[in-house]
């Protein structure tokens, strides 16, 4: 062959190989595309993907901070629950900065401290104190007075009786002004005569011989400060207590002086000290003698009148009668006929009897009849009109009441021991 031809052969070769790269070169552009657009595909699923994760993410951190902000608040209330009550005591005397004397309520003394955050000035004699269950240590000290009993022993509304309502006392009334409102309203007289007002006047007498209603009328008509606490409430269960009370409820009465203490029902706390064994007559006896300190402590002229009443002087202490004390007794009888006529007056005042009633001619049927009965007869003729259909009380409601009142007494009186009253 001559080179010619050779020549020509190969440069056509070359042109076929030129050919068949330009195609593959091209095929591999192809490819190159369909891989980019794969690849930004693939970017685009990745950012969106990435964006839901974050969006979990937040999501998720916000959940966490909910549930520790929950785990905190439940660990703090678990903290409030699991923290142990506090016993309540009182302190006895502050020996020094950290030897306190102390009572816990079942009467047992000790010494211990206080903790750092109780200000040692708040303890003093008689203030109680919270104590750690377990060692005593003083954790705060209680504000003093707070008792309910005690705070709500103050007459905050004064009563609508007035003397107006009390009918056949009239000199009883009169002792009550003299004794009581007296020292209070003008403490010249006493001093200028040169005399000592009683220190306390006792109200005695048969129940429902109006002693609750003459209190409330001095409440009433009295220009100051009425504090009335019934015995019973003073009677507490645990001990101490009740000797507290009363302490309290003197304080009271001098914070707030001028003012009047009623004690109703003295009989609850004021009973004889026999030879007692049980705790709670102890306790009760206890109740007694603080009111006795009480009362020695006071000058007549203190600004404070003392009044108490009970249906039982017979079983009273002795040491309650004695000067100084409840030295003047008063006593609230049972009405005779003129005050029995009082009475029905005021209980009959509104009453729409029929004109042929003569409420006075009852009042000379009722011997031993008290106040309250009184009250009650009117009542009762009240209801027995209103069972008859009556438009006014009638005689014979009066009648009925008066039969019913009677042999409701007969029955109470077969009940009551003799010489109860003495
Ligand atoms: N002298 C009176 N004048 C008018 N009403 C009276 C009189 N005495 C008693 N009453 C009536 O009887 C009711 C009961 O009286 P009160 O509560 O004062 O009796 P008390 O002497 O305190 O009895 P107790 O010893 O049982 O406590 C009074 O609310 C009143 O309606
Ligand atoms: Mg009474």
């Amino acid at each position: 062959m001559s080179s010619t031809e050779n020549e020509s052969k190969s440069i056509s070769s070359i042109s076929e190989d030129e050919h068949v790269l330009k195609d593959e070169i091209e095929n591999l552009r192809e490819e190159l595309k369909i891989l980019k657009g794969q690849v930004r595909s693939m970017e685009y699923t990745s950012n969106l993907e990435r964006e839901a994760y974050k969006r979990e993410l937040s999501a998720a951190y916000d959940e966490l901070n909910m549930v520790r902000r929950e785990r905190n608040l439940m660990k703090r209330q678990l903290d409030e629950v699991m923290k142990p009550p506090m016993l309540i005591g009182e302190v006895i005397e502050v020996l020094s900065e950290d030897e306190i004397i102390i009572k816990n309520g079942t009467g047992q003394t000790f010494i211990t401290t206080a903790a750092n955050e109780v200000d040692m000035k708040d303890l003093d004699i008689s203030v109680r104190v919270g104590l750690d269950r377990n060692n005593l240590v003083i954790m705060r000290a209680l504000t003093r007075g707070k008792d309910p009993v005690i705070m709500g022993s103050e007459l905050i509304e004064r009563p609508i009786v007035s003397y107006d309502d009390i009918g056949g006392l009239e000199d009883v009334i009169t002792e009550v002004k003299e004794t009581v409102e007296l020292p209070l309203t003008d403490p010249k007289v006493f001093k200028r005569i040169g005399i000592d007002p009683p220190s306390g006047v006792l109200l005695v007498g048969p129940p429902g011989t109006g002693k609750t209603l003459l209190a409330k009328a001095v409440a009433n008509s009295a220009n100051c400060t009425f504090i009335r606490i019934v015995g019973s409430e003073l009677v507490q269960k645990f001990i101490g207590e009740g000797g507290r009370l009363v302490r309290e409820l003197f304080q009271m009465a001098r914070d707030k002086k001028p003012c009047i203490i009623f004690i109703d029902e003295l009989d609850a706390i004021g009973a004889k000290r026999l030879g007692m064994d049980t705790t709670g007559d102890r306790e009760v006896q206890r109740t007694l003698m603080q009111l006795l300190a009480e009362m020695d402590g006071f000058h007549p002229l203190e600004d404070i009148g003392i009044i108490a009443a009970t249906n039982r002087k017979d079983i009273l202490d002795e040491a309650l009668l004695r000067p100084g004390r409840f030295d003047r007794i008063i006593n609230v009888p049972l009405p005779d006929e003129g005050g029995r006529k009082k009475i029905l007056d005021i209980h009959t005042k509104d009453l729409k009897m029929a004109k042929d009633v003569d409420i006075s001619d009852y009042s000379k049927k009722m011997d031993d009849l008290s106040g309250a009965d009184l009250k009650n007869f009117c009542t009762e003729a009240g209801m027995f009109a209103i069972r008859r259909k009556h438009r006014t009380i009638k005689k014979e409601d009066f009648d009925s009441a008066l039969v019913k009142i009677r042999e409701r007494d007969e029955s109470k009186a077969s009940e009551v021991p003799a010489g109860m009253f003495n």
